[in-house]
């Protein structure tokens, strides 16, 4: 590993984001404060154990050592800093607008603690553009002591994926930096040259990829930086159901969504990923962002009808599992569904947005039985979903059993090398409605329906209202 120069470096809010970000620059050789104002949350860094689920971290955070440390306190964390990172939550409100009263919050405490030797604070949470500019603003009016030009406020958003947050974070596609101070851009970048040179040694577990060279950096103006994040997410979650928009057609047409995905994606004006048709998509990020992208036009007076298309799809698919039960099952009332997967996508805990909540609600709603079960995300769901009325299974095999029909939520790798023929013979009916595309081939007397393709197993439109068993 070539020498780095090492940076004090404070992070504020240590959530799924945080951690990720902290660990990543305490592994480069940076000196890490991690800093939450949740208790338990520090508490349990500081015996080392992680508060959430993200593969690798926990082995990435041994190797860092003593580099990094945590705490509950603005004081001990942010005046030697040289750089401050908000990474707090900015959850959406009814109307679509983020709500930022955690970001100012944060901008107060660290304005608070600031100690006048040139310190930048950099926004990474998903803020609208303008937020940059109001941090800089809450900082100069809450400073004790002001300096002009010893603040620098950049914005540098986050793009890694739970679930691969690790591999994100060591080797991101590009490296945002957005602002207006050019000494501020330029220590971000000093910061982030271990990354941008790719001069770290990769840990054993998460090793380089071979074609992977280095990320591209980006640097622009405040406001551009805040816009690229948005729009990102955006546009990725307008691929998303623009895939689910043909998979609905292609059920209709008698014609596979795989297989035109696999057609349209060879364009490299197009590209493969992120055309996955199914439950639509769901997590912490893209409702927020693309509904707070909206909102922002509202803002001005804009509309925006592709990413308002966009948001309607998905609304519409996350009732495709229900219609599918419907078609076979009739009514729903008095039959037990099996749920396989809660968390949003496989890899994490997180249950934010997850389509599997609305599915359960809706079940329960035209009463059904739900037991549900998730790899990882079930201790998290009984604190988080205790509103739902659902059982929980110990196993995918014990959620089957007795069941009416199964829904596949989440393509857990775990439901991908289930004996799906010995689970679907505990059923009571065998019905699979796979929305994630984990079962191959039709188990005996079972009906796997999936999404934009025909089913597996029986005539795509045989009605099943007796069962097939
Ligand atoms: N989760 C993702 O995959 C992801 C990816 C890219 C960007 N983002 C963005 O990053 C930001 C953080 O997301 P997250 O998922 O990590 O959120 P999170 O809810 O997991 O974590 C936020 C943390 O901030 C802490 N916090 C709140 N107020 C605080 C304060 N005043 N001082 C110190 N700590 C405080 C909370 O206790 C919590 O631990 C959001 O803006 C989000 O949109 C998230």
């Amino acid at each position: 590993m070539r020498e780095i120069k090492p940076f004090k470096v404070a992070i504020v809010g240590t959530g799924y984001v945080g951690l990720g970000t902290a660990i990543m620059l305490a592994y480069l050789g940076h000196d890490v404060v991690g800093l939450d104002v949740d208790a338990a949350k520090v508490d349990m860094l500081r015996r080392g154990q992680l508060p959430i689920y993200e593969p690798g971290l926990a082995e990435l955070m041994q190797q860092a050592g003593e580099r990094l440390r945590w705490t509950t306190d603005y004081a001990e964390a942010i005046p030697e800093a040289d750089a401050i990172f908000i990474c707090v939550g900015t959850p959406p409100q009814a109307d679509g607008r983020p709500d930022l009263k955690y970001v100012a919050e944060a901008a107060r405490c660290i304005a608070r603690n600031l100690n006048g030797k040139v310190q930048v604070v950099v926004n990474k949470s998903t803020v609208p553009v303008g937020t940059g500019d109001w941090v800089a603003r809450l900082i100069e009016d809450n400073a004790l002591e002001y300096h002009a030009n010893r603040y620098f406020v950049v914005s540098n958003p986050e793009f890694l994926r739970e679930g691969t947050a690790v591999h994100d974070s060591l080797y991101p596609d590009r490296i945002v930096v957005g602002g207006e101070h050019e000494e501020g851009v330029k220590r971000l970048v000093e910061l982030y040259a271990p990354l941008l040179e790719q001069s770290f040694e990769a840990p054993e577990f998460a090793p380089r990829p071979q074609a992977y060279t280095r990320p591209a950096l980006v640097t622009t103006s405040l406001g551009s930086a805040e816009m690229i994040k948005y729009a990102a997410n955006a546009f990725l979650a307008l691929k998303i159901s623009f895939a689910n928009e043909v998979a609905n057609l292609c059920e209709h047409v008698d014609a596979d969504i795989e297989e035109v995905v696999r057609g349209i994606g060879c364009d490299a004006r197009i590209g493969p990923r992120f055309l996955a048709a199914g439950a639509g998509w769901g997590g912490s990020c893209f409702g927020k962002d693309t509904a707070a992208l909206i909102s922002t036009g509202a803002d001005y007076g804009y509309d925006m009808p592709i990413l308002q298309a966009a948001v309607t799809v998905n609304t519409r698919q996350r009732h495709v599992a229900i219609t599918k039960l419907q078609r076979h099952l009739r009514r729903l009332k008095g039959k037990r569904v099996a749920v396989l997967g809660m968390a949003f996508k496989p890899g994490t805990d997180d249950l934010r947005d997850a389509p599997a909540y609305d599915c359960i609600a809706r079940l329960v709603d035209l009463g059904a039985t739900v037991v549900a079960h998730d790899p990882i995300a079930m201790d998290r769901a009984r604190r988080e979903w205790a509103n739902l009325e659902y059982e929980e299974a110990p196993t995918a095999q014990a959620a089957l059993k007795g069941a009416d029909a199964v829904l596949v939520m989440t393509e857990w790798q775990e439901y991908k090398d289930l004996d799906w023929s010995a689970a679907c013979r505990l059923m009571r009916n065998r019905l699979v409605i796979d929305l994630r595309g984990v079962v191959t081939s039709a188990p005996a007397a079972t009906v796997v329906e999936r999404v934009g393709r025909p089913s597996l197993g029986a005539p795509q439109d045989t009605t099943l209202a007796e069962g097939v068993a």
